[in-house]
């Protein structure tokens, strides 16, 4: 019965939004529940529906300021591109003042990474692996103090239940006592946004390198990056028709602390793999995921605390780390590894023999990785 009603209600709303929103479906509940009085505020109907709603919507947050869309702009492939006082390098949270450790990823072509496999230290979400899936995942950004600030899983069910659209849809898909058991709820509420997340928004796979219309000078950083002596496919693997540039292990690079953002977040040294809490062995200590570089020239700045403003600096770090070679940034020589331990990477990176030309080469070559829609964003 519930259900029947639920469907005759979605299709009434549905015939109401496209006049009013000029045939939109894509408006956010926040906005369409001031203009609808009615019950149902917003077209949903499917999980991945449900998610792109509670994806964006701020309501989730303790000061109702932020949602994950926040920190991982549709518009501008998943990241974050709010003004904060560390040049993007980390993100501020619900409170406006709260500095995080890590630089926000794009979320994009996150739902192609495996699930953390603790025998071969590969795959899970974070750039710690800490999060198993994208399900797993979703439930943390809620509860984190430096994000949306929510005491606990329950505060978040209740603020999804004042939105009759959530509750009716949520009792659809996932049964109408959903809402009995909280665990139950949450994983639901995770489960929407991690289906939501896994849809062509996000991995639309239509760069020039996917649609085989990359310039010369990406052509020749593309035989460069392949080539036995730049190798940057040992790790960001390029194989297969979608490849996703990253083989999902995780590696320390010998990478310098990013100290303007120590200085205003206070924190310690950030551990990487080591601070998962799964992992103990000293030897992972410092090792930070391998990064998928699709739409990487659109996501400034770089590496997992955003220490890197340009893309071409990456690049001559890993051509000049060991060879006494500048800080394009500081001018200064590359400073000092952050986490210094005996695993930093020495194969394929810090000593490559590549020209000012050739790393303007590989650079047009990550720029090719950008989707269609984010082709404009290239700086
Ligand atoms: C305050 C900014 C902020 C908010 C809000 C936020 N995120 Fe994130 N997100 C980050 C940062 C920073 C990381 C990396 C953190 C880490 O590795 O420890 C991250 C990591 C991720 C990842 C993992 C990507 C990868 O490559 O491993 C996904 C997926 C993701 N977020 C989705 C979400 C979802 C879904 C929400 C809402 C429930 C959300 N985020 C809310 C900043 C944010
Ligand atoms: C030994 C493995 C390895 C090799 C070889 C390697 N990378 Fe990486 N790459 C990584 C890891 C690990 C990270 C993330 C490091 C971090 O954040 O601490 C990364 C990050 C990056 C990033 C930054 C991504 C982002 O969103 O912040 C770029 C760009 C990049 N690599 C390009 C290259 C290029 C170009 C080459 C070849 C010249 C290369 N990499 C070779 C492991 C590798």
């Amino acid at each position: 019965m519930q259900n029947k009603y639920l469907k005759y209600n979605l299709l009434s709303m549905s015939v109401i939004l496209f006049t009013a929103c000029g045939g939109s479906s894509e408006t956010d509940t926040t906005s369409t529940e001031t203009t609808q009085s009615s019950t149902v505020s917003v077209v949903i109907s499917t999980k991945e529906e449900l998610g792109e709603s509670l994806f964006s919507d701020t309501s989730l947050s303790l000061t109702r300021t932020m949602s994950c869309a926040t920190c991982h702009d549709p518009l501008h492939a998943f990241i974050d591109t709010r003004a904060n006082g560390v040049n993007g390098a980390v993100s501020l949270g619900d409170d406006g003042s709260s500095l995080g450790d890590r630089n926000s990823p794009m979320a994009s072509y996150a739902s192609f990474t495996p699930s953390f496999d603790l025998t071969n230290l590969s795959g899970g979400q974070f750039l710690d692996g800490r999060a198993l899936d994208l399900t797993e995942q979703a439930k943390g950004p809620f509860l984190n103090p430096v994000e949306m600030q929510m005491p606990d899983e329950s505060s978040v069910i209740d603020r999804v239940r004042e939105n009759d659209s959530y509750v009716a849809t949520m009792e659809s898909l996932y049964g109408e006592t959903i809402f009995d058991d909280t665990d139950s709820a949450y994983t639901a509420i995770a489960d929407a946004i991690a289906a939501f997340e896994s849809t062509a928004a996000f991995s639309p796979f239509d760069s020039d390198f996917d649609t085989n219309t990359m310039s010369a000078a990406a052509i020749r950083g593309r035989d460069l990056f392949r080539s036995r002596r730049v190798n940057c496919v040992r790790c960001h693997d390029d194989r297969g028709d979608n490849a996703l540039f990253t083989n999902f292990t995780y590696e320390n690079l010998g990478l310098p602390a990013n100290t303007n953002v120590r200085s205003q977040n206070g924190h310690g040294l950030d551990h990487g793999l080591l601070d998962n809490p799964d992992v103990s062995a000293q030897t992972e200590d410092g090792k930070f995921k391998v990064n998928s570089l699709r739409n990487v020239a659109v996501t400034a700045p770089y590496m997992h605390n955003g220490v890197f403003q340009d893309l071409k600096t990456v690049v001559h770090f890993y051509n000049t780390r060991d060879t006494g070679g500048i800080n394009p940034e500081t001018g200064s020589a590359w400073e000092a590894a952050e986490i210094n331990r005996p695993n930093i990477v020495t194969n394929d990176v810090g000593n490559l023999g590549l020209s000012d030309a050739e790393e303007d080469d590989i650079v047009a070559f990550l720029e090719a990785l950008t989707d269609a829609k984010y082709k404009d964003l290239i700086p």
